[in-house]
Parts: structure tokens; sequence; C-alpha cells
């Protein structure tokens, strides 16, 4: 057998990275299909929505493959289609820097990944994409002018001119027939955009006067209505395309730990007992299971173990916590406990008790507390709710709570104790 390199071993799982290849993507073929369906089907956007780290991102990676013209995931998933897409196709991750929806519209008319280098093609589109400017221009004088307020952040130009800018500059790229099947805008992360207000209202015009433009909008959300933020007409204009990503099931999972193992050549394999662990501890989030086989390999490789057992995932998740292989979520951990064990017992206690419905009753949860000699728990839970300790509990109604993250809720589970019992 050949000697496997540590590159190889450090990107066999990629907890940082969304899924671009095909070959790494594990299942989802009925979403993929569901994908596809709206990528052809006229006049309808694409909506992606789930919990954190459950796939939205690479599934999106996989929908951009696909809409320009690359069938590898459909070939090895055995979806039988012929016909090779060709869309002009722009991603666009908001972060939290984009504020409302002319910002959004600006950005990709202004960067050169989103449209402007196809832009600088077309003279016509290039005029109004100079209106844009010279409306920042306006704005540097304005504001270093006498007598006008600091508070005019924005461009000169109005919200309507921009919506009309990106429309002509939308209708210019369209006619010049750059791609057969239009443009598709991906807009990852879109719950993380302040005040989308208007989206809708664009989209609907968009939908009229610019056929063969196409969203893909991407975030944390449990609907439509509530990634947009608006509850009027978003309906039919997703009708059909909304990709609701669901927990992954244990086979999924599995798929993901064995296309990891293949990329090593099997240098390193987990036992079925490891590979059942993983899968419990991960709860549906592919996430810990890149998480976990990362940090697992790792070690592994340095220690020259090549079989990892049941013992060896137990020492893994002792490591990650420790180093804080997610900081994030380890940090979050952290400012629940808050240094109590009484608190720590508490989370933990709420954890056990998800129902699949995902809400928790106290009652359950209080009686385990009560096992781990928390005097008085509702107390703790009390606590917890606040924004000082992160508000990861929310109350639902009495005597109910839920974890805001799901994610965040297998972490808290899987996470060894930091505090021993007294
Ligand atoms: N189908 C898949 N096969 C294999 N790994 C996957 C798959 N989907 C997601 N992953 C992995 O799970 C992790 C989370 O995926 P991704 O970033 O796509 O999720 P997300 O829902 O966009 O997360 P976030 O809410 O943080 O934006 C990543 O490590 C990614 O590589
Ligand atoms: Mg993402």
């Amino acid at each position: 057998m050949n000697k496997i390199s540590l590159r190889q071993i450090e990107n066999a799982f990629l907890p940082a990275k969304e899924i671009i290849n095909a070959e790494n993507f594990a299942g989802r073929k009925a979403h993929v299909i569901d994908s596809y369906s709206a990528l052809i089907s006229e006049g309808a956007n694409i909506a992606v929505v789930g919990n954190r780290g459950i796939g939205k991102s690479s599934l999106a990676r996989q929908i951009m493959n696909i809409s320009q013209g690359n069938n590898e995931l459909l070939e090895k998933l055995e979806i039988d289609i012929d016909e090779r897409l060709d869309f002009l196709t722009i991603y666009i991750a908001c972060g939290n820097a984009v504020n409302d929806t002319q910002d959004l519209l600006v950005r990709l008319l202004t960067t050169r990944e989103c449209l402007l280098e196809w832009i600088y093609e077309i003279p016509t589109a290039k005029k109004e994409i100079e209106k844009i400017n010279a409306g920042f221009d306006l704005k540097l004088v304005k504001v270093g002018g006498e007598g006008v307020s600091e508070t005019s952040q924005k461009s000169a130009i109005s919200d309507h001119q921009i919506d009309v800018i990106f429309q002509n500059v939308i209708t210019d790229l369209l006619k010049s027939k750059i791609a057969k099947d239009g443009i598709l805008i991906v807009v990852d992360e879109f719950d993380q955009i302040h005040n989308p207000k208007g989206f809708a209202r664009l989209i609907k015009s968009l939908a009229t006067n610019t056929p063969g433009l196409k969203f893909c909008i991407i975030g944390v959300a449990n609907d439509i209505q509530t990634l947009i933020k608006e509850h009027e007409s978003t309906d039919r204009l997703f009708a059909g395309s909304v990709i609701n990503l669901p927990s992954m099931t244990p086979e999924e999972l599995t798929e993901i730990i064995k296309n990891a193992e293949k990329s090593v050549d099997n240098f390193i394999t987990f036992t079925d007992e490891a590979i059942k662990k993983m899968i419990s501890l991960a709860n549906g989030h592919p996430y810990i299971i890149h998480l976990i086989g990362k940090q697992a390999y790792r070690s592994a490789y340095l220690e020259g173990i090549y079989e990892l057992n049941e013992e060896y995932i137990e020492q893994t998740l002792k490591n990650i916590a420790e180093k804080e292989a997610d900081p994030v979520l380890e940090g979050r951990y952290k400012k629940a406990v808050a240094s109590s064990y009484q608190r720590e017992a508490v989370l933990k206690s709420l954890a056990d008790c998800v129902q699949t419905d995902g809400e928790v009753h106290t009652g359950d949860a209080y009686k385990i507390a009560i096992d781990r000699q928390v005097d008085n728990p509702s107390q703790y839970v009390g606590q917890m709710v606040t924004e000082d300790y992160g508000s990861e509990i929310i109350k639902v109604r009495e005597r109910y709570y839920r974890f805001k993250d799901s994610l965040f809720m297998t972490y808290v589970k899987a996470r060894p104790w930091l505090f021993e019992n007294k």
C-alpha cells in the first residue's frame, strides 16, 4: 500500500468547507431531483432552507454545477437526464456585510466575481453601471460638502434607481445570449441580510420583466416566509421549488464516512461500532461527522493507528472540546454553562430530553437534572433563556422549551462534561 500523505488525511473530512465535487457529495437524491426540476421550470425561483450546518451551501454548490452543464452528480445518483443546462451562474454569500435588498443588488452589479465581469462586455450595461459609480462619487461630494448630514451612508442614487439599473443590466445580459438557459443568481446566507424588505416585490417585478433570470436563495430558516421575512405573494414566486433540507439519514452519514475512507485508500478506517457511534452523535448533522472524522484522522495518523474503534471516537470528542476544534460551538457552550456544574447539568439534561418535534418538556429534563444533584433546575433554565447566557434555550409555552439551534443541541449532547460531578 502506498503511504498516504498528511495532506490527503487532512482533506478526507471537510468540516470547514461545503462539498463542491460530486464525488464527495453524499445522499440527498430526492433533493437533487427537486433542484433539477426547479432549474428547468420556467419562472420558478429556488429556495434552500434548513438548520445550521445541515448541508445547504453544499447543495447550492451542486445546483451551481448542474446549472453550468456538469452532470456528474446526476450520473452518480443515476438520475437519467441527457440534457446539459447552460446558465450564467453567479454566487454571492451575504456574510454580515449586506444590509438590505439594494445593497445586495449593488454588490451583484459591482463585484467582479458577480456580474461586473460580464457587464464590461456589453456597452449598454456598462453605461448603467457608470450611473451607480456616479452615484457613489456624488455621495463622497455630499458627505464632504457643507451642511450634509453624516447619515447619508448610502449611494446618492435612490433605491428605485438601483432596481431599474439592475433590471436593465439583466435585460442587456439576457439579450446578449451569453448563456442558453439564462442567468442564475445564487444568494447564500440570505438570512444574514439585516433587512430583506422589498426582495419579494423585486423578484416579482423581475419575473415579469426579465424572464430568464432565476434566483436561488439559501439560508437558515424553516420556510420561505421566515427566510425573506415577508408573508405575502412569496408562495407563487417559489411555487414547488422550496427545498427544505432535513437531517441526513444514517445511510447518508455512513456514505460520508465511507467516502472519506476511500479518499485515503482505506489507510485509516472506522470499525462498525465507531461508525454507529459517530452517527448517533451526529444526530443527522453532516457537519458533526466531518468535525469528528477530521480530528480522529489527524490524531490517528500521527499516532500510527489504522483502525478506529468506539473508544477512539470518545477520545476524539475530548480532544475536540479541549482543543476547541470548533471555537464557535465551544464558545457558546462555555457561555451557556458559565462555570457552573449545576448549569451544565441542566443544559445536558435538556439536550437529553429533546423530543422528535424539537421540544423539551421541563418535567422530563428536571427529573434527570435532580438525579444529577441539581437543587433548583428551573432557576438555571430561567437564566439560560437570557442574553447573558447566550439565549440558547427558547421558551415555547408553559413548561415547554426548545434549543435555538439543533446543531448546538447536538454539540451539547456529544461534548464530554466540563465539570466533574461534585
Ligand atoms: N451531501 C453531503 N455530503 C457530504 N458532506 C456534506 C454534505 N452536505 C454537507 N456536508 C458537510 O457538512 C458540513 C456543513 O455543510 P454546509 O456548509 O453545506 O451546510 P450549511 O447548511 O450551509 O451550513 P451553515 O448553516 O453553517 O451555512 C460541511 O462540512 C460539509 O462539507
Ligand atoms: Mg452555508
